[in-house]
């Protein structure tokens, strides 16, 4: 089945072509346009740009990758059986560019749509194995429910469990920021550029992630919840003591840079890994699952690795799968599109707020 996945719902305009089967996935062609370069003036995405930046992407990406993966630009020769789009959740002025070109392919070559969750994108990104390569599908690939999948990105922190395929239940999750967020503000107080996830882990590698006692909000309440507005705060009041004030931003000289990345990153590791080895230890999975932007995390990878050793199979993405694309939403809607489970384009909506649980 030749699926054309499009995604669209933050920063990056996401196109991609793959050929699926129940044997294999088969990345035929894939082009992203990340939009944060012109974001990261404002030290984040700001949605009004987002959409006008999506709205000129999206046409030349599905026209390479059409040219590229199918080999010929003549659609009434050769044309994707599905077209799968993130539909939800995200912002909406990318979600609404993504759904209203996936209508206009669908009536113009009468192809059915598979409106896709975000979040069943992320989990289902571990399947994606390397690019080009051709591995086995999720049916036969080793995923073995009931699974765990601890999602973590810039806009979601949640732990969800599935029992079977398509099943999904939210057992816990931030009840403020996301992590991928917090990682992001804090980043800014430091003067680094947007997204700032990955310059805090970058200094974190070579810093004391015992420097500085930082507080883990939640930590220790019954449920699988999580906070991280109150980390995000203790990490300014200690800038505030402790750096010296720029005009935007607090100035540390470098060993106390890294030692300060390594403290607060450790504290969000001991949140999102305490509360998932908790719900392990309850619900059980045969199968644990890390996905979202922050997942590129390396030593959140491995301490998840080392504490799921024993009870649960571990899968994260490749590098290049954490963050947004538009292959994990074509591999998300194979399961929906073999049952046929399509939405009409007069009813595809964009749904900034979608829920994949119930
Ligand atoms: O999934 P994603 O691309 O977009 C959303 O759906 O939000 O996730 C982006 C987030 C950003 O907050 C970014 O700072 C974070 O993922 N991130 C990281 C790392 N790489 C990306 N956070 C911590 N450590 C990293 N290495
Ligand atoms: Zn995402």
């Amino acid at each position: 089945m030749i699926i054309l996945g499009i995604e669209s719902s933050c920063d990056d305009t996401s196109v991609a072509l793959l050929n699926i089967t129940n044997k294999k996935i088969e990345i035929l062609a894939e082009l992203t346009a990340s939009q944060i370069d012109v974001h990261k003036k404002y030290g984040g995405v700001v949605p009004e740009i987002a959409g006008r930046k999506h709205a000129e992407k999206i046409i030349p990406l599905v026209e390479e990758v059409l040219a590229n993966g199918l080999q010929t630009t003549d659609y009434s020769k050769n044309k994707p059986d599905v077209i799968a789009v993130t539909s939800g959740p995200g912002l909406i002025t990318g979600l609404i560019v993504g759904v209203e070109t996936t209508k206009t392919l669908s009536y113009l070559w009468d192809v059915p749509i598979v409106s896709v969750n975000h979040i069943e994108g992320h989990i289902h990104s571990v399947l994606v194995e390397s690019r080009k390569s051709k591995i086995k599908s999720h049916f036969e690939y080793p995923v073995e429910y009931p699974v765990l999948s601890l999602v973590a990105s810039g806009g979601h922190t949640e732990l969800i469990l599935s029992k079977k395929e398509n099943h999904y239940e939210k057992i816990g999750g931030t009840r403020d920021d996301a992590a991928g967020e917090c990682f992001d503000k804090v980043a800014k107080l430091l003067g680094f550029d947007y997204p700032g996830g990955p310059k805090i882990s970058e200094f974190a590698q070579k810093g004391n992630p015992e420097a500085i006692k930082f507080p883990r909000p939640m930590i220790n309440s019954d449920d699988f919840d999580m906070s991280f507005s109150g980390l995000k705060t203790s990490a300014l009041y200690w800038l505030r003591d402790n750096a010296k004030k720029l005009v935007n931003s607090y100035q540390l000289p470098i060993t106390t840079k890294k030692n300060f990345c390594a403290s607060f990153e450790q504290a969000i590791i001991d949140l999102l890994v305490t509360k998932t080895i908790k719900a392990v230890k309850k619900y059980n999975p045969k199968t644990v699952i890390l996905g979202g932007g922050v997942s590129a995390n390396k030593k959140l990878r491995n301490t998840l690795e080392q504490e799921t050793q024993g009870l649960s199979t571990f899968y994260f993405p490749l590098s290049t799968y954490c963050m947004d694309n538009a292959t994990m939403i074509a591999v998300a809607s194979y399961h929906h599109a073999i049952k046929k489970e399509f939405t009409n384009w007069q009813d595809l909506q964009a749904d900034p707020n979608w829920k994949i649980y119930e």
